[in-house]
């Protein structure tokens, strides 16, 4: 049997398969078991920003696995303190508390759980067409019905309101808002991008109000959108920041990046895996490779450049192109799931966003030539 066939017969049937399998990959570039070479623009879904099989995470996984793999956190370890140090050397001042887990999903449920233990209060106000993952909390958050509906009832006390919209957040939020949770580009939801005077607005109400203001930048940080986090385009001071995704250069970790005061309480939270010594190494080469070469620049650039090029794209099938860096979304007249397989046909693996969003995250280091070619496969189809 296939590694494909072998996975539909024993996999519990959540996934919808592409009918590729891959085997390899290096920067921006994945093999298939057929030896067929793809650009790369799914990326793990945002994940591998740095490229894939990056040296400097190759190494540093090699070394770490040969000192220590595992360390829960009631054990100090020099790895773990090495990234908390990276973390609040790479987020503002303000933000010098973190707490380590292992998924997108976990990041936002600890934080919906912080919020709601440090304030008091219990209520999370959420936007329409905001994704926060798939975990009861996290989904509770998220505003698709048709993630949310299979599983109801889920956790009360979320409330959505329309995004960009920041009279409407005013009406929602109550005496018993703890916090407000939002994406700053809403990446499942359709890469749609959130305005300054929104963000700034909500920003004050939370203030006004004694609110929090979490931002979710499990998609949107470690240089995707230009800038090391998305919030940094606007003036914002966040009071808890969630991270994954690209964290680690592949391997799995999460975060929550707090300010200095959160008053949680020993033992009201935790995780087996989180703060352990071998994705803190991974996450560590990860960021250090971003530094130092200037991902966070090359993203606003080579993402101008694709989104400029894809918008000199005369066809009818497009409606309109968004972007924010390296996060590129195609909004098409039709259905994007017969484009993403024409694509794959050609070369190029990229991603929907909704049903007629075509969504492209490249790994941040994709070389000119690699995205002239996205563009010309990507002009042919459409
Ligand atoms: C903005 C956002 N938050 C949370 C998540 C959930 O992350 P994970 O799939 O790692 O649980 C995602 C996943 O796509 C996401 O895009």
């Amino acid at each position: 049997m296939t590694p494909q066939e072998i996975e539909l017969k024993h996999e519990v049937k959540i996934y919808g398969k592409r009918g590729i399998t891959l085997v390899r990959g290096e920067g921006a570039r994945v093999w298939d078991d057929t030896g067929k070479e793809y650009i790369d623009c799914v990326a793990g879904h945002g994940v591998v920003n740095i490229g894939h099989a990056n040296p400097a995470v190759v190494k540093a996984i090699h070394e770490q696995a040969q000192q220590l793999i595992t360390c829960p956190e009631s054990f100090s370890n020099p790895t773990r303190a090495t990234l908390l140090q990276k973390l609040n050397a790479i987020t503002p001042p303000h933000l010098s508390r973190f707490f380590l887990c292992n998924s997108g999903a976990e990041a936002v449920e600890a934080a919906i759980k912080f919020a709601r233990v440090s304030t008091g209060k219990t209520e999370i106000l959420c936007a329409m067409r905001g994704f926060h993952g798939r975990t009861m909390g996290a989904l509770s958050a998220t505003f698709n019905k048709k993630y949310r509906q299979p599983f109801e009832p889920l956790v009360p006390g979320f409330i959505h309101a329309p995004f960009n919209n920041a009279g409407k957040f005013a009406e929602k939020m109550t005496d018993n808002t703890a916090a407000v949770l939002l994406e700053i580009v809403q990446g499942e939801g359709g890469v749609n991008i959130g305005r300054r005077e929104f963000f700034e607005q909500v920003q004050q109400l939370c203030r006004d109000r004694n609110t929090l203001l979490i931002i979710d930048e499990v998609q949107t940080g470690f240089c995707r959108t230009g800038k090391m986090f998305a919030f940094e385009h606007f003036d914002l001071q966040p009071d808890m920041v969630c991270m994954a995704k690209a964290m680690a250069g592949g391997v799995p970790i999460g975060a929550v990046a707090c300010r200095a005061d959160p008053d949680i309480g020993v033992g009201k939270h935790g995780t087996t895996f989180g703060g352990n010594p071998l994705a803190a190494a991974a996450a560590i080469a990860a960021i250090d490779f971003m530094l130092e070469n200037d991902l966070a620049v090359q993203a606003a650039e080579k993402g101008a450049f694709l989104a400029e090029e894809l918008r000199n794209i005369n066809s009818p099938k497009i409606r309109e192109v968004r972007h924010l860096g390296l996060m590129v979304g195609i909004e098409l007249k039709e259905k994007v799931y017969p484009c993403l397989e024409k694509l794959a046909e050609q070369g190029v693996l990229a991603l929907p966003a909704g049903a007629t969003v075509l969504r492209l995250l490249p790994p941040l280091v994709v070389k000119h030539d690699e995205i002239i070619k996205i563009l010309k496969i990507t002009t042919e189809l459409l």
